[in-house]
């Protein structure tokens, strides 16, 4: 039985990997085999060019520069990790993937040759859920800032436009997939955000016929 790929999104602070965390637990208890893993990132090569895009010494300005290497990065973690653990029946659990490159490169790269390099990258993988955590950027700002563990990367830095604008592209890719797409307050509490991904999870994909739980 092939897996099921599922992927976060959503802006900075957003709680993404604390969920990510916490439905790979329920899933486990479940009994399911899940593999946890992130973006830009996944694989020694895609870690280091995850901290050649993030650092500020090597970051690039240009979008399609920055498409090209998140492409790069995640065709190396599609092909060594996504699509394997996806063939063995894991349930597949990612912190950013796609559309994180529509949000966050969308403005700056004409929309055909950004899905082009988008479809190269992921290997045209699609995946068959994904979670919007949708926080106001400010409030998203705020939580990435308490975090804060020495340096802010490339994307943190960022002005507030940029992060409305990033916001406001996830919601135009959600409402153009509304059927792979859920969208999650998540500036409600972490435990009812927790509780509305592991009922979403259990509708959508858990119940729906061929599914293993
Ligand atoms: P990360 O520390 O993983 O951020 P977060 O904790 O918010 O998920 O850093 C990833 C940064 O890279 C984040 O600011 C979003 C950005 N990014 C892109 O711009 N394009 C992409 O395709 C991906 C995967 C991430």
């Amino acid at each position: 039985m092939r897996g099921i790929f599922i992927t976060f999104e959503g802006g900075e602070g957003a709680g993404k990997s604390t969920q990510i965390r916490r439905l790979a637990a329920v899933l486990e208890s479940y009994g399911l085999s899940v593999a946890l893993t992130r973006e830009p990132g996944g694989t020694p090569l895609a870690e280091a060019i995850r901290g050649l895009i993030l650092t500020h010494e090597a970051a690039s300005e240009d979008g399609l520069t920055q498409a090209l290497l998140f492409a790069a990065a995640r065709r190396d973690h599609v092909l060594r990790v996504i699509r394997p653990a996806l063939s063995a029946g894991h349930v597949v659990l990612c912190d950013r993937f796609a559309d994180s490159t529509r949000a966050y490169q969308g403005g700056k790269v004409p929309d055909a040759v950004l899905e082009q390099v988008i479809a190269l990258g992921a290997d045209g993988l699609v995946p068959d859920l994904t979670f919007l955590l949708d926080v106001n950027p400010e409030l998203g700002l705020e939580r990435a800032r308490s975090r804060f563990t020495g340096v802010e990367d490339t994307f943190e830095r960022s002005n507030l436009a940029f992060h409305r604008e990033v916001r406001r592209r996830f919601h135009a890719i959600a409402a153009s997939e509304p059927h792979r797409f859920i969208i999650i307050d998540a500036s409600q509490d972490e435990a009812y955000v927790a509780e509305s991904i592991r009922l979403a999870v259990r509708q959508r994909i858990l119940a729906a016929p061929g599914a293993g739980a």
